[in-house]
């Protein structure tokens, strides 16, 4: 099982790297409001869904590869201005240039450079022109860390997440953006910190993160995995930090 999907298992509902305080950050300097058609690429649990939703949107889309999440997502979502559909980020089906803001959040980090590309083509057809896109991701640090420590970080995570994980380093993040016709107005940083106590219990709430420790209590095997990503976030601390961008599609 992917690490994201182990770790909502055990009740972890914020699975992005610079947690709740960063999404925050990008949802403020995203600027959502009650004028803007947003779109979120790969909601998850819909935490942020629900954040994007508190600021009162015309209207809200959401398009999920997981069809569990997805329709989870759904049910939450009957009642409000808002939709998810199961699909892909690749290729939406969305009618283009319908939306004033789009992000995504943990969810570049884990596709190849190609596919990262046909996303961001993606996000720019969908957006109008002057539309703001907001990323938050895993990035590499220093901006010139050599290609074997890259190599082995991005070897380690694949192998411990159970998922392809290709951070880059933030001046890499800003010229993707670029190259897809983005300006870059905001860049935002945070530490990666996605599961050491003080910050599970500020993204989870007090009972929320209760609830992750009994639970990593009762199932031996899941606590191994955990533990295991812990120690690896643990020994490349030096090397790993969240980072997030605001764009406008020129
Ligand atoms: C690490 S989780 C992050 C979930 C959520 N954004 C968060 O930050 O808590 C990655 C999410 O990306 C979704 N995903 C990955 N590739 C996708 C794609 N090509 N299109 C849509 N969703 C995708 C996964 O299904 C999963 O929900």
């Amino acid at each position: 099982m992917p690490g994201h999907w182990l770790l909502a298992s055990l009740g972890k509902r914020v699975l992005r790297p610079g947690g709740l305080e960063l999404t925050t950050r990008l949802l403020d300097k995203l600027g959502v409001g009650q004028r803007d058609d947003v779109l979120e690429l790969a909601p998850g649990l819909g935490v942020t869904a629900r954040l994007t939703l508190g600021r009162q949107p015309r209207s809200y889309m959401a398009v999920e590869r997981d069809e569990r999440a997805a329709g989870k997502l759904t049910e939450f979502l009957h009642g409000t201005p808002g939709r998810c559909v199961h699909g892909n980020a690749e290729c939406t089906g969305l009618a283009s240039e319908a939306y004033s803001v789009a992000y995504g959040e943990a969810m570049l980090t884990m596709q190849t450079t190609q596919v990262k590309m046909r996303i961001l083509s993606e996000v720019r057809r969908l957006l109008r022109r002057g539309g703001r896109y907001g990323i938050h991701e895993l990035c590499i640090v220093p901006d010139d860390a050599g290609g074997e420590i890259r190599e082995e970080i991005q070897r380690a995570l694949s192998l411990n997440i159970h998922v392809g994980v290709q951070p880059l380093v933030a001046a890499e993040w800003r010229k993707l953006l670029e190259c897809a016709g983005f300006r870059v107005a905001w860049e935002g940083r945070a530490p990666m910190r996605l599961l050491e106590p003080r910050r599970v219990v500020r993204d989870e709430g007090f009972i929320g993160a209760i609830r992750f420790a009994f639970n990593l209590l009762r199932r031996a095997d899941a606590r191994r995995r955990v533990f295991g990503m812990r120690r690896l976030f643990r020994e490349y601390r030096q090397h790993l930090e969240a980072v997030a961008f605001v764009c406008e599609k020129e």
